[in-house]
Formats: structure tokens, sequence, C-alpha cells
């Protein structure tokens, strides 16, 4: 039996550890810092995920054998590192590895030294801005605009005039988005679909896990501001088995070639945001977690143990494993505070009275104060649901929600409204 502590308070967290629990091989689970829905499934800790001493703490103090790192910070921050001569294992990757996310002008140079399809781009500083606006002149269309560092999600700008671009380009040198912006990589704009293939690998041996896509914007259609991801499909429809395969052969597997070539110590998840362009595949980001909400629905089509599988990374049987997935497609539906992403009340009570759909509650920006359970982020809860179809289970979600209510709850009714 191993003593498992995940890390992190959102949905993501929440579907890992419903996942993990159902593992004949987990013992004792912990969620740091949790959510009302984790509690559900293992004992909370008030440890944030920053707080290494903290964290090295409770491993000692509830003898953890693996820590799950659910965000990004923590493996951006180093805690693989930190854990390295620990006996824990850390799934995430590396202080260095985690560069792929955590700087978009490094993922850029490493997708383009190991031949990676992505768009072209140019990495600018303060000292080739003209450089920049050249480059942007070029442009045939739309210009995309991204920090290099981590900007919460805010950092990647799209505009449709070269004048705007050149204006934001120096905006973003001069601190913009702080520290994240010091440098801004300029990209060509990719028209097409977007979905996302996630990947478990330790840096050589790997597993593909249900492909999904997720659905950024705040409002039906598609339409206003972005925001951390307002719900979730898996399968995706447009990507066959062909898409698929020069998926693999093209994108993942030079991607792990990449990692081994340059002995990048990689024990954890892989998140390609892909984009479909005249039926190709080309990569917009690389993310080293899962993704939120995507997880909330390829967890629930993974038929595999989870702990198995992530057994598999640290003991070299990765590849051994058969990994089996749920035909059915599963959607979820995100339920966030009024005025989200913008300014939001917390505190608000949820009643949730009946699921009479089998749809799966998973619970990101909640918490209970008096018995009482209350918001307590801008994404609250996301419901999960399968069907034969995204419509289907769209449509059961969205019947499950009709008994969740809280002041000023919002949620996308089209999630799958595009396909
Ligand atoms: P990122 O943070 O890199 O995922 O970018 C955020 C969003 O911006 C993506 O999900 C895409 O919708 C869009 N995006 C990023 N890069 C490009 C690109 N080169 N062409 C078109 N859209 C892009
Ligand atoms: N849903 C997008 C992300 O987790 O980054």
């Amino acid at each position: 039996m191993q003593n498992i502590l995940i890390l992190g308070s959102g949905g993501r967290e929440h579907a890992l550890a419903w996942k993990i629990k159902e593992s004949h091989n987990c013992g004792k689970l912990f969620i740091a810092p949790g959510n009302a829905g984790t509690k559900q499934c293992g004992k909370n800790l008030n440890i944030a995920v920053l707080d290494f001493d903290g964290i090295e703490k409770a491993i000692e103090k509830h003898k953890i054998d693996l820590i799950i790192v659910g965000p990004e910070a923590p493996l951006v921050e180093g805690i693989y590192d930190h854990f390295k001569n620990h006996p824990v294992d850390v799934l995430g990757p590396s202080r260095a590895s985690s560069q792929l996310e955590g700087s978009k002008a490094f993922a850029n140079e490493f997708m383009k030294e190991f031949n990676v399809p992505t768009a072209g781009y140019l990495t600018i500083g303060p000292n080739n801005i003209q450089e920049g606006l050249d480059f942007i002149d070029k442009q045939p269309s739309k210009i995309v605009l991204k920090a290099d560092g981590l900007a919460a999600g805010k950092g990647v700008l799209i505009l449709d005039s070269k004048e705007e671009a050149k204006e934001e380009l120096k905006l973003m040198l001069s601190g913009k988005f702080g520290e994240a912006s010091a440098r801004v990589v300029i990209e060509e704009f990719l028209d097409g679909l977007e979905f996302s293939v996630f990947v478990l690998t330790n840096g050589d041996q790997y597993q593909i896990l249900p492909i999904a896509k997720d659905y950024k914007r705040i409002g039906e259609g598609d339409t206003g501001l972005n925001t951390g991801g307002m719900g979730a499909i898996s399968p995706v429809p447009f990507v066959d088995d062909v898409m698929k395969k020069k998926v693999i052969s093209r994108i993942v597997e030079p991607t792990i070639e990449g990692l081994k070539t340059r002995d990048y110590d990689y024990h954890g998840f892989i998140f390609i945001g892909l984009i479909k362009v005249n039926n190709e595949p080309y990569v917009i980001e690389y993310n080293c977690r899962l993704g939120d909400p995507e997880t909330e629905v390829i967890l629930p089509r993974l038929k595999t143990d989870l702990l198995s599988l992530i057994n598999g990374v640290f003991d070299k049987k990765l590849s051994d494993i058969e990994i089996e997935i749920d035909d059915r497609s599963a959607a979820t539906v995100m339920l966030v505070s009024g005025g989200y992403p913008e300014a939001y009340e917390k505190g608000k009570a949820i009643t949730i009275e009946r699921n009479n759909n089998n749809s799966i509650v998973f619970h990101a920006g909640t918490k209970i104060e008096n018995n009482q359970l209350i918001t307590n982020g801008g994404r609250v809860i996301a419901v999960t649901s399968f069907g034969d179809n995204h419509k289907e289970s769209v449509n059961a979600s969205i019947e499950t929600i009709q008994n969740i209510s809280f002041e000023k709850m919002n949620y996308r009714k089209d999630i799958g409204f595009d396909l």
C-alpha cells in the first residue's frame, strides 16, 4: 500500500483524488490544500503548494510514498529537484524540464531543435525590438504575442492589426505582465481547430491518455474573456485515428526523443496543446501537468488503474501496461461565480439536491464553513457526465446542474457547440 499526497485545490485535483482512491494500492490519501470535494476522498492538509518545507514535514509525518503534483507553479519552482535525494517519488518533471511550460521561448527552441511542427516565431527582448517590429510587418494576418514566462494564463494576445501588435509588444516588454514579459515570443497565427493530447512519461516510455478539447472563453459561442476553462469534452470527434497517428509520430515521439537527448529528468504528464491546420497537427504549447477541466473528462474515461500507470513511470514498466479507455463520450461543464474571470465574490452557499444522471460532481473552488458548503473561487464545480456522443453527455451534465445552485452561478450550455 502506498500513502499518497496530491498537491493542488481545483477540479483537476478532485478528479485525481477520486481516481487514485479507487486503486487497490492506495493507502492513506492526502490532498494539500484540497477543497470540499477532495475531503470526500482523503484528508486535506492545510499546506500551500509552494511551501516545500511544509510539504516535507507532512511527508515525514504521514509516511508519504508518492507526491502527485497538480498545478505547474511547484514544478517550475523545482519541487521535483527539492525531493530528489529523498525516498519519496514526485510525479512531475524537474525544474529544468518544466521550462517547456515555464518559458515559451524555451519551448519553441526545443521544438525547433527536435523538428516538432509549430508556428514560425521570433523571441524578442529589450535589445532586438526592431527585429520584432519588422517580423510583425511580415505577418499576413493576425499576430500572436506571448509573454515568455508564466502569466496565469493571461500572457497570450492575438491581435488583428499590426499597429496594435507593435504597441502591445512595447507594452509587454516594458512590464505589462511583469517579469513574465521581459521577453516576448511573436508567433505566426495558426488558424484551425484546437485539441489537447495528454502523455504520461518517464522520459523514455510513454502512454497516451484520452484526447480532449476545452472551452476557454467565458461566453457561449466562444466569446468574451479567456478563463481557466469552462468545460471540456473527450474524445474529440475531429481527431480520428489518422490524426492521432500523426500526433504520435510527428509530435509525441520527437518530444520524448528530445527529453532523452537533453537528458531531462521527466517523470510526469505532458499536456500538448495542438491545432489542426489543413489536416496537419501543430503544437501551440506544452504544459508539464494535466489540464483543468480536461482532467475531469480524461480520468473518468480511463479504465486502467492510474496508480499502476504512475508506478510504471517509476519502475520503467510503463510500456508493458495495456491502457484501456471507455468508448463513451465524457463532457464536463464548469459552474463559475458571477463576474468570473474578472472580480467575483466568494462565500456563497451552495446547494446540491439530487444527482440522478450518474454525473460526477467534481469540486473546484469550494470549502466547508460552519457545516455549510460555500464557494471559494471563480471556478466552483465541474459536472462530468457520460453519453454516446458529446451532445448527450453535455445535456446530461446540464440536467444535473438544475439541481445545483448558488447565488450568481454561471455556466456555458454550449460546450462542444462547434463540433
Ligand atoms: P497558449 O497559452 O500558448 O496556449 O495560448 C493561449 C491560446 O492562444 C491558445 O489556446 C490558442 O487559442 C491561442 N494561440 C496560441 N498560439 C497561437 C498561434 N500561434 N496561432 C493561433 N492561436 C494561438
Ligand atoms: N484548461 C487549460 C489548462 O489547464 O491549461
